[in-house]
């Protein structure tokens, strides 16, 4: 058989099932570790990155995500670290965009923002239409205390631009205690205003973070959403993205508010996706260590498309049924506890 037809039988015999029937359709790919921000809860001050050779080059991961659309992901989310530092960017999202009048649904990206501002128009241009950007605080001390690099300012032009170059947005929040929890009422006041979706998450044993302790920044969405249902009328939807949250309207407003819950409520028996982080390694899920190295198999002389399809339908196999982080507060103790940071595989 020729190797077209090989390649052909194995994408007609198969969609991506796992082995506890979840159809997996959403991809994260993170395009760098690199970010211009040193989030407390995320890494350590004086954090170590990849060098540039250890990073798959546009080509590579171009290849890795024809691959994955050809055996039916609707869905690739660009992460990093932040995507928009690494340069070039524009030129990768310009080689996705024809899949998206194709075999694609969405391309879209998850950013710290602060870029924005520059890349706006840009990403419209190339078939962007919805982005999720992190912001923990609304507060420009804050904003440098948690960020140590950061300047507010810029994050807001970025949002500003963001809006102005009709791209529809979600803003993502960490909770944190003792950090950000006073200031949820002006957060959710500040994006009924500007019209943008707003989504909360616990922060993840994820990384060493140096000296910060995550256990004393924990903040349960169960208690955060009491304390928002007791100042705004909150209706439970049954609206999904595919992805993790759980969405909430506010009554009197248009925006969705939504909870991610990986440690007061476990969402994995409805996990949609996979990972791979900015050296092509696949994730299978983002609290667990299964993994598949693809940039072995992109950079093997003896590549083939075939091997490529081959490995990406065996990894999907290995999908372990859900994360096992947890933490226990008595014991000041975290179960389970992920060494790769969150701005390796993109979160
Ligand atoms: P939507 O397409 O808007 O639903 O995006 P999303 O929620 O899938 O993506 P987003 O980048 O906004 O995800 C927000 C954060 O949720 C991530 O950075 C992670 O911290 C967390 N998260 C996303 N997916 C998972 C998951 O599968 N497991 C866990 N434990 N956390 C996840
Ligand atoms: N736990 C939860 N969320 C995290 N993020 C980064 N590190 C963590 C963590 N340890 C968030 C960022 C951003 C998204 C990419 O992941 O704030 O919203
Ligand atoms: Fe950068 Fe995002 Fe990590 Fe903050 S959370 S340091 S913005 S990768």
């Amino acid at each position: 058989m020729e190797m077209t037809d090989q390649v052909n039988e194995l994408l007609d015999s198969s969609k991506l099932i796992d082995p506890f029937s979840r159809h997996i359709t959403y991809l994260r790919l993170s395009v760098t570790d690199r970010c211009d921000l040193r989030c407390t809860y995320c890494m350590p001050e004086k954090m170590k990155f990849l060098n540039k050779k250890e990073v798959l080059t546009f080509e590579e991961m171009y290849r890795l995500c024809s691959g994955f659309i050809n055996l039916g992901i609707k869905k690739i989310r660009i992460t990093g670290g932040e995507p928009l530092v690494r340069k070039g960017i524009m030129d990768f999202f310009e080689m996705l965009k024809p899949h998206l009048s194709q075999d694609l649904e969405e391309l879209t990206l998850t950013t710290n923002g602060t870029q924005l501002h520059r890349y706006a128009n840009q990403l419209y241009e190339n078939g962007v239409r919805r982005v999720n950007i992190s912001l923990d605080t609304l507060d420009p001390m804050k904003f440098k205390q948690i960020t140590r690099l950061g300047k507010l300012h810029d994050v807001l032009l970025g949002i500003d631009a963001a809006k102005d170059a009709n791209l529809k947005i979600k803003i993502n929040c960490v909770a944190l205690k003792n950090i950000n929890d006073d200031e949820i009422d002006r957060f959710i006041n500040w994006c009924v205003t500007k019209d943008f979706d707003l989504t909360f998450i616990e922060t993840m044993p994820m990384g060493d973070i140096g000296n910060e302790n995550r256990l004393n920044h924990f903040l349960s969405l169960n208690e955060l959403k009491k304390n928002i249902s007791s100042k705004f009328e909150l209706e439970d939807t049954s609206f999904s993205t595919g992805g993790p949250a759980k969405y909430s309207k506010i009554k009197g407003s248009e925006i969705k508010l939504g909870f991610i819950t990986p440690l007061s409520h476990n969402f994995c028996s409805s996990c949609n996706r996979i990972r791979v982080d900015a050296t092509g390694v696949l994730h299978q899920c983002l609290g667990q260590n299964n993994s598949l190295d693809f940039r072995q198999i992109l950079r093997s002389p003896e590549y083939t498309e075939k091997d490529l399809i081959e490995n990406i339908k065996k990894s999907i196999k290995q999908k372990p049924e859900r994360h096992s982080f947890s933490y226990d507060f008595s014991r000041d103790h975290i179960e389970g506890k992920i060494e790769r940071h969150m701005s390796l595989t993109g979160g």
